[in-house]
C-alpha cells in the first residue's frame, strides 16, 4: 500500500472513520493530522460501534500504530475517556498510541470561549460542536497556547497559565460578565492530565520518518470535510483548521514527497451539520426519509444532520484543492428505497452558470442549484460485495458521481460494517 491521506469531500460525516478502518489493514501506521474532538468517527466491527473523536480509527487493529499528530488540538479529558473506554472493553492501546509532544491543548478557557461567542452571536452563530476548537487554533497561531510538552513542566505550566488568564479573565468578565477562571485547580488538573499521558508523548514527526523508512504504509485520517476548510470552505461557516490533503504534512510533520495518493470520502448524498450555505438541501419529507434511512445525526453532538442531494460542484472543487486521486462513495444503500435521485451539477446565479462555489456567502445564498434526474435503482444493495453484484441503476449513478466530479472511484460503501465495503481496481 501506497502512503495515503483520507480526507473529507462534503461538510464531514462522510464516513471516513469505516473508510480508514478498512483500509488500515495494509496500513502500519494511521495518523490524525488536524481538528480535534469536533470529529466524531463512527467504526462498526462486528456487533460493536465505537465512536472516536481522538483517537485514529484504526485502534480497533491490535497490530497497527496510532499517532495523534502536531496538527491536532487535544482535550486530554475527553482522550482519557476514549482511552478508558477502549481498555474497558478490552482493547490495549499503550505502546501503540502516540501523541505528538508539540501538539497545542485545549483549555477549559477555550471551551467557555466558544460557548459564549456561539451565544453572543445569535442567529449569526457557527452551530460549532462547542468543543473549543475555534479559540484553541486561535491561541496557537497568536503564540500564546498551552502545548502537551508544557503539561509535563509543572513550575512552567503555572506560569503560563496565570498569564494567560489575566488577560482571558478580563475578556470574560468584562465583555461577555461571565465567571472569571481560577488559575491554581486548572494547574493541577492539567498536570494530572500531564503525568497520566506521559508514557503516551513522543517525537512523533521522527518515529513517522523511521516508519517511512522502513517501508511501513502510513493512512492518514483527515476530520472534517473540505468545504468547512478555514481557507476553502464556506467561511465562516467553516471549522478552524484546514482540513483539506495539504494539511497532512503540516499536522504531522511528514513531507509531501512521502504521499503518493489521496482518497476522497464522499457520501452518495449530502449532509451538513451547523449553520451555512446548502444549496441542494431537502427541506421537507425527502430530507426527513434520508436523515431516517442515513441515521444522520451528529456522532458529537447529536444533532440531527441536515440532508440534500449529491452536490457535483462540491466535490469537483474537493477532487482540485485535494489532489483526489480516487473516491471512496458511502453510504449507497441509504438510496435504495428512491425511485429517482438528482444530482446538482452545476450553480447558477440570476440565471448564469458559475464555475465555482461562490466565495462571498451572501453571493452563495442566491446559488440555485442545476439538478439532473436519474432513475433509482429500487434494490437492495447491502449485500453487495463487488461491482457486478450492484444493481445497474446504482453503477449508473455512481459511474455519473464520477464523471462529474473528476476522480475515479477507488470504493463503495454499501453499509456501515467492515466488509460492507467494495473495492474497485
Ligand atoms: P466520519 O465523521 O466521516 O467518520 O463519519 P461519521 O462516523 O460521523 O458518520 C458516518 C455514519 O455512517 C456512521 O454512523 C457510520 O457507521 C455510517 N456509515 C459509514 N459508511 C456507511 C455506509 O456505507 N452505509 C451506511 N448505511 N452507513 C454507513
Ligand atoms: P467529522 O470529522 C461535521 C462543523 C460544526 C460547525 C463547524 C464549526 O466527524 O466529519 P467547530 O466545533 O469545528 O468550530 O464547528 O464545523 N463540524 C463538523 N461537521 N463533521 C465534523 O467532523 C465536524 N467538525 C466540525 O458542526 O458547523
Ligand atoms: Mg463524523
Amino acid at each position: 500500500m501506497k502512503n495515503t491521506i483520507v480526507v473529507g469531500s462534503q461538510w464531514g460525516d462522510e464516513g471516513k472513520a469505516k473508510v480508514i478502518d478498512v483500509l488500515a489493514e495494509h496500513a502500519d501506521v494511521v495518523i490524525r493530522f488536524q481538528g480535534g474532538a469536533n470529529a466524531g468517527h463512527t467504526v462498526v466491527v462486528g456487533d460493536q460501534e465505537f465512536v472516536f473523536h481522538l483517537i485514529p480509527s484504526a485502534i480497533m487493529r491490535p497490530t497497527k500504530t496510532c499517532v495523534i499528530g502536531n496538527g491536532v488540538v487535544l482535550d486530554p479529558a475527553q482522550l482519557l475517556h476514549e482511552i478508558e473506554e477502549l481498555e474497558g472493553r478490552g482493547f490495549d492501546v499503550r505502546g501503540r498510541l502516540w501523541l505528538a509532544e508539540n501538539m497545542q491543548i485545549v483549555m477549559p478557557w477555550h471551551v467557555q470561549l466558544d460557548k459564549l461567542k456561539e451565544k453572543a452571536a445569535g442567529k449569526n452563530a457557527i452551530g460549532t460542536t462547542g468543543r473549543g476548537i475555534g479559540p484553541a487554533y486561535v491561541d496557537k497561531v497568536a503564540r500564546s497556547g498551552i502545548r502537551l510538552v508544557d503539561l509535563l513542566d509543572p513550575e512552567g505550566l503555572r506560569l503560563k497559565v496565570e498569564s494567560i488568564l489575566e488577560e482571558k479573565n478580563i475578556l470574560f468578565t468584562k465583555v461577555y460578565e461571565a465567571e472569571a477562571l481560577v488559575a491554581a485547580p486548572i494547574v493541577a488538573q492539567y498536570l494530572e492530565y500531564g503525568r497520566k499521558l506521559a508514557p503516551l508523548v513522543a517525537n512523533t514527526a521522527l518515529l513517522l520518518e523511521k516508519a517511512i523508512k522502513a517501508g511501513k504504509p502510513l493512512l492518514f485520517e483527515g476530520a472534517q470535510g473540505t468545504i468547512l476548510d478555514v481557507d476553502h470552505g464556506t467561511y465562516p461557516y467553516v471549522t478552524s483548521s484546514n482540513t483539506i490533503a495539504g494539511s497532512a504534512c503540516c499536522g504531522s510533520g511528514v513531507g509531501p514527497t512521502a504521499i503518493q495518493s489521496v482518497i476522497g470520502v464522499v457520501k452518495a448524498y449530502t449532509t451538513r451539520v451547523g449553520n451555512g450555505p446548502f444549496p441542494t438541501e431537502l427541506d421537507g419529507e425527502l430530507g426527513e426519509k434520508l436523515r431516517t434511512w442515513g441515521g444522520e445525526f451528529g456522532a458529537t453532538t447529536g444533532r440531527p444532520r441536515r440532508c440534500g442531494w449529491f452536490d457535483a460542484m462540491v466535490v469537483r472543487k474537493a477532487v482540485r484543492v485535494n489532489g483526489i486521486t480516487g473516491l471512496a462513495i458511502t453510504k449507497v444503500d441509504v438510496l435504495d428505497q428512491l425511485p429517482e435521485v438528482q444530482i446538482c451539477v452545476g450553480y447558477k446565479i440570476d440565471g448564469r452558470l458559475i464555475e465555482d462555489l461562490p466565495v462571498q456567502m451572501r453571493e452563495f445564498e442566491n446559488v440555485e442549484p442545476v439538478l439532473e434526474t436519474m432513475p433509482g435503482w429500487m434494490a437492495d444493495t447491502s449485500k453487495a460485495v463487488s461491482w457486478a453484484d450492484l444493481p445497474n441503476g446504482a453503477k449508473r449513478y455512481l459511474e455519473r458521481l464520477a464523471e462529474l466530479s473528476g476522480a475515479p472511484i477507488a470504493m463503495v460503501s454499501v453499509g456501515p460494517r467492515r466488509d460492507q465495503a467494495i473495492f474497485l481496481p
